[in-house]
C-alpha cells in the first residue's frame, strides 16, 4: 500500500519519503521508480516536516513504527493499517473500537484520519491510470480533525477516487469490518483483486 500510493501521490507532483522497510535498497528503489521528488529516508526523515504521513504497516508493526518516527504531535496520520491478527485472517479490535481508534489513542497528539483501508492494493495504479475518465469508485474516510480530513480528501482525489466522509473516526468501526468483506471478493472470488467499490445516492421516489 505504502509503495503505490507513495507512487502516486510522487507522480501527482507531493514531495515523498519511503521510510520502513528491511531494506534500505528497497526504500531507494521505490524512490527512483516513483521519480519527482521522491526519496528514502526514516520514519523520522519522513515524519519531520511532511504535512501528511501515511501508516502502511502491518498492525503487529504499528508501534514500532511510531517509535521510529517519533514525535507526532498535530501532525497528519492517514492510515491504512488495519487491525489484523498475526495470520491475517482476522482483526483483533473490532465492533466497539477499532484500528484507527486504537492508533489515536496511542498518537493522543495527532490527527488520525482512517483512509485507503477499504481497497485492495492491486486495484490502486489502474484507478491512477483511469482517474478523469468516467465515473470513479469510491473510498470512505473518517476522523475527527477537519483539517486533516481536507487533506486526507486530497489525496484520496489525488488517487483517482471520490472520496467519501463517512463522519467521525469511530465509523472505522463499520468501515474496518467492511474491508473483509472486500479482501472476500478481491482473494477469493474468480474475478482477480484489482477491484473497487461505488457508492451511489439517488433521488429518493414514493
Ligand atoms: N495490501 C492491501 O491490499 C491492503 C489493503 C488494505 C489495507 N491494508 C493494510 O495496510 C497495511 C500495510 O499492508 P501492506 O500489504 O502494504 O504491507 P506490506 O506490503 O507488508 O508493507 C509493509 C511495510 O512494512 C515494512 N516492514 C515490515 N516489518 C518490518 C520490520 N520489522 N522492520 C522494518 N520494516 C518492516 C515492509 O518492509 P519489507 O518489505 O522490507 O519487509 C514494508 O515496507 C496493513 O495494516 C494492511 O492490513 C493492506
Amino acid at each position: 500500500m505504502g509503495g503505490k500510493l507513495g507512487t502516486i501521490f510522487a507522480r501527482v507532483g507531493h514531495g515523498v519519503i519511503f521510510s520502513y522497510s528491511h531494506s534500505k535498497a528497497k526504500l531507494e528503489k521505490l524512490a527512483r521508480d516513483a521519480g519527482g521528488q521522491a526519496r528514502a529516508g526514516t520514519p523520522a526523515e519522513a515524519a519531520q516536516d511532511a504535512d501528511a504521513l501515511l501508516l502502511a504497516v502491518h498492525w503487529s508493526r504499528v508501534d514500532d513504527v511510531l517509535k521510529k518516527a517519533g514525535d507526532l504531535s498535530s501532525k497528519v496520520i492517514v492510515s491504512c493499517s488495519l487491525p489484523m491478527n498475526a495470520n491475517d485472517t482476522g482483526l483483533v479490535i473490532a465492533n466497539t473500537s477499532s484500528g484507527s481508534e486504537d492508533l489515536a489513542k496511542k498518537v493522543a497528539k495527532a490527527h488520525v484520519v482512517s483512509a485507503f483501508n477499504t481497497v485492495p492494493s492491486e486495484v490502486l495504479f489502474s484507478v491512477f491510470e483511469r482517474k478523469g475518465k468516467g465515473t470513479p469508485p469510491s473510498v470512505v474516510y473518517c476522523g475527527d480533525n477537519a483539517k486533516a480530513k481536507k487533506v486526507t480528501a486530497q489525496l484520496i482525489t489525488d488517487v483517482g477516487f471520490e472520496p467519501i466522509d463517512a463522519g467521525p473516526l469511530r465509523i472505522a468501526r463499520y468501515t474496518e469490518p467492511f474491508t473483509m468483506l472486500v479482501g472476500q471478493l478481491a482473494y477469493e472470488g474468480d474475478r482477480g483483486p484489482a477491484m473497487a467499490y461505488r457508492f451511489e445516492w439517488f433521488e429518493e421516489r414514493g
